[in-house]
């Protein structure tokens, strides 16, 4: 579905944000990019569908090289979901939603009869939101409108960049719940770049770990956390272990290993 051949990226001089990354992501897959800010993740999002170019390398959807495609149409066939939420102020939640339909140049009554449908998807009852303007919806209400536009198109391609990343813990797991059923029962190809690593592992079905703009290591979350193969990886995934081990232990003894005992 989509494939990466030795992808560079430098901005200005110095070094590059993204170097020499390949890999590719099958059908069906949702793949997540793991790395800590400025590792290049955006950069690398950004380049599957355009917003930026790569200095060298190419990319490949859908069989086809994205620099042979049409911009807009590419764009339009690929579902984006932004770091930070990206809404359009003055306009409605239906005309958040409805903006690539209408772009399409469907009929309006097609596009309600979308959007509405999409609003029941993220549980966001379209008579009770489909009217209200961005500032009159709390954050993960606003994220559930993000992901209502990603999907109007009925994209294959979803890319996400830290779309749980401004929410509580609740609502995070929540949407991410959300999102994990949706990305099953419409099949969708999903790239979702996260600098958090229970995100990462509880959502993907493959974690590609970036540091300094390359690939350290690429696995399941099983693989990683049971077979790190770098000193970085195993740092990062002794984190989200340390946590499962504190956790059994209050299951099993109802006691937490790392404070005193009374
Ligand atoms: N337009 C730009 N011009 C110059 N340098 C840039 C530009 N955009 C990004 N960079 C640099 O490229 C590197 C990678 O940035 P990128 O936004 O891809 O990181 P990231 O992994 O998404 O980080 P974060 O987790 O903080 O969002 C950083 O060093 C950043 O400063
Ligand atoms: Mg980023």
């Amino acid at each position: 579905m989509v494939i990466l051949d030795k992808i560079c990226k430098s901005y200005n001089s110095g070094r590059p944000a993204v170097d020499q990354v390949s890999f590719s992501v099958e059908a069906g897959e949702l793949v997540v990019l793991l790395g800590e800010s400025g590792c290049g993740k955006t950069t690398l999002l950004k380049m599957i569908n355009r917003l930026i170019e790569p200095t060298s390398g190419r990319i490949e959807v859908n069989g086809q090289d994205v620099r042979e495609s049409r911009t807009v149409e590419l764009r339009r066939s690929i579902g984006y979901v932004f770091q930070g939420i990206g809404l359009f102020p003055h306009m409605t939640v239906a005309e958040n939603v409805g903006i690539t339909p209408r772009l399409l140049g469907w009929p309006q009554e097609k596009i309600t009869k979308c959007v509405d449908e999409l609003l029941d998807l993220v549980h966001l009852p379209p008579g009770d939101y489909r009217q209200r303007t961005p500032d009159e919806l709390s954050g993960g209400q606003q994220q559930r409108v993000g992901f209502a536009r990603a999907l109007a198109a009925s994209p294959s391609l979803m890319l996400l960049d830290e779309p749980f990343g401004a929410l509580d813990p609740v609502t995070r797991d929540r949407l991410q719940q959300e999102f994990a059923e949706i990305h099953r029962k419409f099949e969708l190809t999903v790239v979702m770049v996260t600098h958090d690593v229970g995100e990462a592992l509880l959502m993907a079905d493959r974690i590609i770990v970036m540091r300094d703009g390359r690939i350290l290591r690429s696995g399941t979350p099983g693989e990683l956390l049971s077979d790190p193969q770098d000193g970085y990886v195993a740092e990062l995934m002794a984190t989200p272990r340390r946590h499962i081990e504190i956790l059994e232990s209050l299951i099993h003894q109802d006691k937490n290993p790392n404070l005193p005992s009374p």
